[in-house]
């Protein structure tokens, strides 16, 4: 078994699953300046949105060496290419996502893209997504509840933990249709 690293990082390398417009990541390097950030998304504009957020002036993340905007797909590109590149393969400190898996297909999709998401994780890496659930009222062929997201995660590798550290239900309450998932290599 592999030994699980979870000393806190002052520059962590964090990796965005369909970033879109950058929401996320400005939100990051206002909590954590020093990330290295890979963030990815099959959409050039908004990826071009996404860069002129994070718009270079002297403090701007995008300055850095480690901070980029890549354009991928997800289901049918190598990714992890890139991040090899980056030299970031099996050292990435924390995957993400925000309400963008349900857009890559079905099922096996999003297992195949979180079985890739594992893989570069390092030791104790964490996986972080939040997602839209599925509606019984409002059947969608690519938004699952929380039971298979869940059972999405364990297929992908991801051990299972206690159901309350899910904050699906949480969530749900407040949010109506909107799971999150946390899990750690
Ligand atoms: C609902 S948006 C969410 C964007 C962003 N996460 C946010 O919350 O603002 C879904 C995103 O998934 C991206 N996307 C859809 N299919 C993709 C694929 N196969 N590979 C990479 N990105 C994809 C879209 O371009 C879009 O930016």
């Amino acid at each position: 078994m592999s030994q699980i690293d979870c000393t806190p990082v002052s520059s962590p390398r964090v990796v965005e699953l369909a970033c879109g417009a950058g929401f996320l990541a400005e939100a990051l390097f206002r909590q954590i300046p020093a990330a290295r950030f890979c963030g990815f998304d099959l959409s050039p504009h908004l990826l071009e949105f996404a860069r002129r957020r994070l718009a270079p002036d002297e403090n701007s993340p995008l300055t850095k060496k480690e901070v980029e905007f890549q354009r991928v797909d997800l289901v049918n590109d190598d990714w992890e290419q890139v991040l090899s590149k980056l030299g970031w393969a099996g050292k990435v400190d924390a995957v993400i996502s925000m309400q963008a898996l349900h857009d890559l297909g079905g099922l096996e999709q999003q297992t195949d893209v979180l079985t890739r998401s594992r893989k570069v994780l390092h030791a104790g890496g964490q996986l972080v997504y939040g997602d839209l659930l599925l509606k019984s009222e409002d059947p969608h062929p690519s938004r699952f509840t929380v039971a298979q997201h869940q059972e999405m995660l364990r297929a992908a590798g991801f051990a299972p933990v206690h159901a309350k550290k899910d904050t699906a239900a949480r969530a749900a309450a407040r949010f109506g249709d909107f799971g999150c998932f946390e899990r750690r290599k």
